[in-house]
């Protein structure tokens, strides 16, 4: 049935997980303001204060209750399972795919286990909170490493990839996201173009200028085990 599949997560997926999304009531750009701990100019005028934003949601992470869910799973399912090629990006900097079997997935958005130098760019697994201690190996003097995150105002990692997976897609499937940030929430146009199916799966209603052909109202952890098993079952998911 399908080929070649495109999936976008986004903090949705992992909502379940006990992880706060963004845009919710109670969610982080609520108790934050994203100027001061997302954007390069932030991170400038008060590294304290983004690192201390940073190492809370270090510490949130590695608290043992936040487990992969349902949702996490089915789709390490569908990466080892499908015989065609699928592309698993997120938006998410949480590694709850890795931890629940997904070999390769793509981070558009950085991961938060990782910090990067400043010089060289490369990337370092980070064994200590973000501060002092926290600096490279690959330079001399050493660097301190900032969070191997995209803020507002820089380029997400890897998009000629994506760009290029989506150009050759037949199923696009977008999961807990409110796609109000670009250039995730442009995906599904470029999708469109390719005359792949398009599916959003969202706790919430679908709003009534969405581009997406087919929408899926409900928990990540029910509604993606099911779509998992009826693309495995070589059947089509939007009817
Ligand atoms: P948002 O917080 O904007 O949206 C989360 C979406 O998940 C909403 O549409 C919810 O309705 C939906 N949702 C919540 N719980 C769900 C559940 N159990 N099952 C299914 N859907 C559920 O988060 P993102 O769209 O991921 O970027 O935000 C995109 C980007 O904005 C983030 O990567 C981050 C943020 O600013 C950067 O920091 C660069």
């Amino acid at each position: 049935m399908y080929q070649r599949i495109v999936i976008l997560t986004g903090a949705g997926i992992s909502a379940e997980s006990g992880l706060q999304t963004f845009r919710a009531a109670d969610g982080l750009w609520e108790q934050h303001n994203i100027e001061d701990v997302a954007t390069p100019e932030g991170y400038q005028r008060d590294p304290l204060l983004v690192e201390r934003f940073y190492n809370s949601r270090l510490s949130q992470f590695s608290d043992h209750s936040i487990k992969p869910n349902l949702a996490h799973l089915a789709l390490a399912k569908l990466t080892r399972e499908f015989d065609g090629q699928v592309l698993l990006v997120t938006q998410n900097i949480d590694d709850l795919h890795e931890q629940a079997g997904s070999t390769w997935v793509h981070h558009m958005h950085g991961e938060l286990h990782k910090g990067r130098c400043p010089i060289t760019q490369q990337t370092f697994a980070m064994t200590h909170p973000f501060g002092e201690h926290s600096v490279c190996t690959c330079c001399l003097p050493a660097q301190k490493l900032r969070p191997h995150v995209v803020w507002f105002g820089e380029i997400p990692i890897g998009m000629p990839a994506i760009h290029q997976a989506l150009a050759q897609c037949d199923l696009f499937i977008a999961i807990g996201t409110s796609g109000t940030v670009y250039p995730a929430a442009g995906f599904v146009d470029e999708a469109n173009f390719a005359g792949a199916q398009t599916l959003s799966i969202n706790i919430d209603a679908i709003s009534s200028d969405s581009l997406f052909q087919y929408h899926l109202k409900g928990k990540a952890s029910e509604m993606v085990p099911l779509v998992v098993d009826k693309i495995l079952a070589h059947q089509r998911v939007g009817e």
